[in-house]
């Protein structure tokens, strides 16, 4: 079953600007099931968990308060090839530099709020649909 889900936010920014079901559509639209999904805030302590793997960036600080500013949606996504399809669906990780069409490039401001969020390897994606999601919920 490796290398058939993803995980995916979207972020605050896109939250706060009613992109949930236009992001949501795209989502569908490139093949991806939703599995699981999720409304809710992450803690400042639960965002830096989250993005533990980055606490050395000179950006973190402004990460983790940006993660844990307002509301995100989680979601476990299944398709074949989930995790590099999904990359590809998202775009670069600065907007300016996505290609056309992907959600970055259409819904993102900035590079620290760039509208959603792809795990980067099946392992991450376990590990990060775990954070959010119990295993006594069935997906
Ligand atoms: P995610 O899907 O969110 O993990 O993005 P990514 O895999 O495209 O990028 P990466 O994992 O390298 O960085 C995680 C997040 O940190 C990015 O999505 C950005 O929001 C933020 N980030 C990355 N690089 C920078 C940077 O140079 N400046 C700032 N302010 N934020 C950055
Ligand atoms: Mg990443």
């Amino acid at each position: 079953m490796s290398g058939n889900r993803t995980f995916t936010m979207i972020k605050p920014d896109a939250v706060e600007k009613n992109y949930i079901g236009a992001i949501l559509d795209k989502i569908n639209a490139a093949g991806f099931k939703i599995v699981a999904m999720k409304y809710t805030q992450l803690s400042k302590e639960n965002a830096g968990a989250f993005y533990e793997v980055h606490k050395e960036r000179p950006f973190y600080g402004e990460l983790v308060d940006y993660m844990s500013g307002g509301p995100i949606v989680a979601a476990i996504l299944e398709k074949e090839n989930a995790v590099t399809d999904f990359r590809t669906l998202i775009g670069a990780t600065n907007p300016e530099e996505a290609a056309e069409g992907t959600i970055r490039k259409l819904y993102a401001e900035s590079i620290s709020a760039n509208a959603i969020h792809g795990s980067d390897s099946d392992e991450n994606a376990a590990i990060e649909g775990n954070f959010f999601f119990s295993s006594l919920e069935r997906h």
